[in-house]
C-alpha cells in the first residue's frame, strides 16, 4: 500500500475561506447569503468512475458527496457525532490533515461465493480539528472502490475526547435524485424479520440496512455499514425528500455508544452499480473488514444439514418434553439415518436440552446448554452418529437472557467440543428491546438486538465458541456486516423473515426472496432453511411457491451451513426433486449474477469449490418469465450435462400444480443459451455436470 502525507491547516484553511458578504433585504433583515462549501479534498475510484468530494462550509461544517460517471449520487451529506455530556462535533472544523494511499492486492476466502477476492480501492484520510474550544480532533477515512465507497471515523485519544458517549451520529445519506427504495422498517418489535417494503424513496420512513434504492436515472445504491464491532448498528432515518441521517440503534443507557479513544466507528457503506447483479458482485463489504484473526480454520465445517426443527416449527412436535417431544433419542436416530442415507453431513437437533418447559419465549433464564433432557440419550446419539459419518448440529436458545448465556460460554462450548458438535444454532427469540442484560453487580437492563452491548454479546460467543472449534449459526442475530471475513466460525445468521414464516399464517410472499437477494443478503450468508418440497406448513396450509423454486434457493441464496428443511417423511415423497438438495455443494469458487431486478427475479450461476461443475438457480416473483442466459461461464472446451429442475406444465404457486416438476437432461457447452421460463412464484435449478470430471470430495 502507498501513503502520500500532506499534514497542514493553514494551506487548507486558505482554500477554504469565504468572502461572502451580507446583505439587507427591504426590511432591513440581514440576509445570510448561501456560501457555497469549497473543496476540501477529492478523490476517486481506481477506476475514475466515482468522485468523492469533501467540503468545509463557512461554519466549518464538513460534508463529502459523491458522483459515478459525472452524475451526482449523493448530494454534500454531512459528517459528525453528537455527544450525550458534551457538544456535538460537527461544526467550527478546520482541516489539519491530510494522507492518500492506494491499496490493489486479493485474498482468499477459505469457504465462500468466491475463493478469490480482489481488493483494490483508493483511500483518503483526513482530520479535521475544531478551531476554537474544545479543539477536538475527528478524522474520516474514505475508501473508494470502482464499485462503491465507505467512510468511517476515528478518534484519536485526546484531552477533551477521551471517553466518548455518542447520542447518534450526523452522518448524512442525501441521495442527488430520487427513486424507488427497498427497505424494512427499523426499531420495530420484531426485529429484522419484517418484509421490504418498495416506496419512492422520499416515502421511506426509519429503515434498517441493507437498504437499497434505484435511482430515477436507473443507478443502483446499497447503503448498509461493515465491521460493525463495539458499536450500535446503523439504521437510516429520512430526514427530509431524499436525505437519510445514520440512526444508531439504542441500548440500556443514554449514550447508544460508549468508547474510549482511540477508536473508530464502523464503515459506512454505499454500494453503486448500473444495476440490480452488480450490487451483489461487490466485494466491498468484505473488503471493508479485517482479515481472518482465528488463523487455521481448517476445523471450521460448512456443510448441509437436516434437522428436528419443521415439525417443531409448524406445531406437531414440541421444543419441550412431553408427549410430543420432537427431540428424543428415537427422533433423532431417524435423522441421523435419513442424513448418513442422503451424504448430508449434518443433523439439528432443538429442543434437546433443559430449559424449554415453560414460557421460554423471551426468557431463556432456565435454559442449561450443556444438560439434555432425559429422552435424548447424548451420549449414544453421539455414538450413533458418528458410526454413520454424520455429526449433529447444536441449538442454544436463550429466549434473550443474554447473561444467562454469557455465563454458560464455556460450558457450552466445551459440552459441544464433546459430543463432535461443530456448528451451533443460537437464537435470541424475545421482542426488541427485551434482551436481558444483568450487570456484575446484579443490575438487570433491557438491551437491542443490534446497540452496542449485543453486539458486543454476539461476536463475544463467536469468539469463544472459536476457542473451542465451534462454528456460529446465530438466528435473531445483530445483521451482517462481514464480520465472517474476520472470524470465519460466524458461519451464518438469520435476520430476516426466513423459512419458519411459510409454516404460519401470513406466508411470505412470492416475491420475498428476490427482495431479501438484492436487500439483507448483499450483507453476508442467511440461514434461510430453503426445500420444504411438500410445500407446506402447519397444519397444511401451502407455501407460496412452487417445488422447483424450492430447489433454485440452494443456488441463489448463500451459506455455507444450509439446512434442507423438511423431513424425512417428506422427502420420501419427493426423492427425485430431493436428488438436486443431496448434490448442490455450499461451497463456491466463483459466483455471477446473470440478470435480476430488485423484488421481481434473479438468476445466479456458482461453481462448486470442490469440483468442476457449476450450479444455477433462477427464481421470480408472482410473474411468471421468460429469461434467457448464455451460459458464458462455463469453462471452455468442455461438454456438460445440464441437470435440469424445471416448473412443469402449468405450475403455479397459487394451486396444487405448484408441484408440477419437469426433471431433465441435455447436453451444453459454453456459449449456448439456455431459456427458462419460470411459473408465477416460480424457479428453476440446474446441475452443469462436467463431462469427466469427478467431484473432488
Ligand atoms: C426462531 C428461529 O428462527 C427458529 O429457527 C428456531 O427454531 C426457534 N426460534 C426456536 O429457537
Ligand atoms: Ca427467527
Amino acid at each position: 500500500m502507498m501513503k502520500h502525507y500532506t499534514i497542514g491547516g493553514a494551506l487548507a484553511l486558505a482554500l477554504l475561506t469565504s468572502t461572502a458578504i451580507a446583505q439587507t433585504d427591504a426590511n432591513g433583515v440581514a440576509q445570510i447569503p448561501t456560501v457555497a462549501a469549497q473543496p476540501a479534498a477529492t478523490a476517486t475510484s481506481p477506476d475514475k468512475s466515482l468522485v468523492v468530494t469533501i467540503a468545509l462550509d463557512n461554519d466549518g461544517r464538513p460534508t463529502y458527496a459523491v458522483t459515478r460517471k459525472g452524475k451526482p449520487v449523493l448530494n454534500p451529506s454531512k459528517l459528525g457525532v453528537m455527544f450525550t455530556d458534551a457538544p456535538k462535533i460537527e461544526r467550527n472544523l478546520e482541516l489539519i490533515g491530510k494522507t492518500t494511499a492506494s491499496a490493489d492486492s486479493s485474498w482468499t476466502q477459505p469457504f465462500g461465493e468466491w475463493k478469490t477476492i480482489r481488493d483494490r480501492h483508493n483511500e483518503l484520510a483526513l482530520r479535521f480539528r475544531e478551531k476554537t474550544g474544545l479543539k477536538r480532533e475527528m478524522d474520516v477515512t474514505f475508501r473508494i472502490f470502482d464499485d462503491g465507497i465507505g467512510f468511517r471515523y476515528s478518534f484519536p485519544d485526546q484531552p477533551n475526547l477521551h471517553q466518548a458517549n455518542i447520542a447518534d451520529e450526523l452522518t448524512e445519506f442525501a441521495f442527488a435524485q430520487n427513486g424507488t427504495a427497498w427497505w424494512k422498517p427499523a426499531l420495530q418489535w420484531n426485529r429484522e424479520e419484517y418484509l421490504y417494503e418498495k416506496t419512492p424513496l422520499d416515502a421511506v420512513g426509519t429503515a434498517q440496512t441493507v437498504m437499497t434504492v434505484k435511482l430515477a436515472d436507473g443507478t443502483h445504491a446499497a447503503v448498509h455499514e461493515a465491521a460493525l464491532i463495539d458499536y450500535a448498528a446503523m439504521n437510516l432515518a429520512r430526514s427530509e425528500g431524499n436525505t437519510f441521517k445514520a440512526a444508531l440503534t439504542p441500548g440500556a443507557g443514554a449514550p447508544k455508544v460508549v468508547r474510549t479513544a482511540p477508536f473508530a466507528s464502523p464503515w459506512r457503506t454505499v454500494i453503486l452499480s448500473d444495476d440490480a447483479p452488480g450490487l451483489y458482485m461487490s466485494h466491498l463489504e468484505l473488503n471493508l473488514n479485517e482479515p481472518n484473526k482465528l488463523g487455521d480454520v481448517s476445523w471450521i465445517k460448512p456443510g448441509k444439514f437436516v434437522g428436528v426443527w419443521w415439525n417443531m416449527i409448524k406445531g406437531d412436535w414440541t421444543w419441550a418434553t412431553g408427549p410430543k417431544h420432537g427431540a428424543t433419542t428415537a427422533n433423532v436416530k431417524t435423522y441421523i439415518d435419513f442424513a448418513a442415507a442422503n451424504r448430508i453431513p449434518g443433523v439439528l437437533v432443538e429442543g434437546w436440552n433443559v430449559g424449554w418447559n415453560g414460557d421460554w419465549f423471551g426468557n431463556g433464564n432456565d435454559m442449561q446448554f450443556d444438560q439434555p433432557t432425559p429422552d435424548f440419550d447424548a451420549a449414544e446419539l453421539y455414538r450413533y452418529a458418528k458410526a454413520k459419518g454424520v455429526y449433529l448440529v447444536g441449538h442454544n436458545e436463550t429466549g434473550g437472557s443474554a447473561s444467562h448465556y454469557d455465563a454458560q460460554l464455556d460450558r457450552a462450548f466445551s459440552y459441544a467440543r464433546d459430543h463432535g458438535i461443530p456448528v451451533i444454532k443460537t437464537g435470541y427469540v424475545t421482542d426488541a428491546g427485551q434482551i436481558e442484560r444483568v450487570d456484575a453487580d446484579g443490575t438487570r437492563k433491557r438491551e437491542w438486538h443490534e446497540g452496542q452491548w449485543m453486539a458486543n454479546h454476539y461476536l463475544r460467543v463467536v469468539q469463544t465458541a472459536a476457542k473451542y472449534k465451534v462454528g456460529i449459526d446465530s438466528h435473531e442475530p445483530i445483521k451482517d456486516t462481514g464480520l465472517r471475513r474476520t472470524y470465519p466460525n460466524w458461519l451464518s445468521r438469520e435476520g430476516g423473515r426466513g423459512m419458519e414464516y411459510n409454516a404460519w399464517p401470513g406466508k411470505n410472499p412470492p416475491n420475498h426472496e428476490a427482495n431479501m437477494f438484492f436487500t439483507q443478503w448483499l450483507g453476508g450468508p442467511m440461514d434461510f432453511t430453503p426445500g420444504v418440497l411438500s410445500l407446506e406448513g402447519s397444519g397444511g396450509s401451502p407455501l407460496l411457491s412452487t417445488e422447483a423454486k424450492q430447489l433454485a434457493l440452494y443456488v441463489v441464496i448463500y451459506s455455507p451451513v444450509t439446512m434442507a428443511a423438511d423431513t424425512p417423511e417428506n422427502y420420501a415423497k419427493h426423492m427425485d426433486a430431493f436428488q438436486f438438495i443431496r448434490d448442490v455443494p455450499v461451497d463456491w469458487s466463483e459466483t455471477r449474477v446473470l440478470n435480476g431486478e430488485v423484488g421481481e427475479y434473479v438468476t445466479v450461476a456458482r461453481k462448486d469449490r470442490a469440483g468442476e461443475d457449476w450450479y444455477l438457480g433462477s427464481i421470480t416473483n408472482e410473474a411468471p418469465r421468460m429469461l434467457t442466459v448464455a451460459l458464458n461461464f462455463l469453462d471452455s472446451g468442455r461438454n456438460y450435462t445440464a441437470e435440469v429442475y424445471r416448473d412443469g406444465a402449468g405450475a403455479d404457486y397459487r394451486t396444487s400444480a405448484r408441484h408440477a416438476i419437469a426433471i431433465e437432461k441435455r447436453s451444453v457447452k459454453k456459449g449456448d443459451t439456455l431459456s427458462l421460463a419460470l411459473a408465477p412464484g416460480g424457479g428453476q435449478a440446474i446441475r452443469f455436470v462436467a463431462a469427466g470430471k469427478a467431484r473432488r470430495r
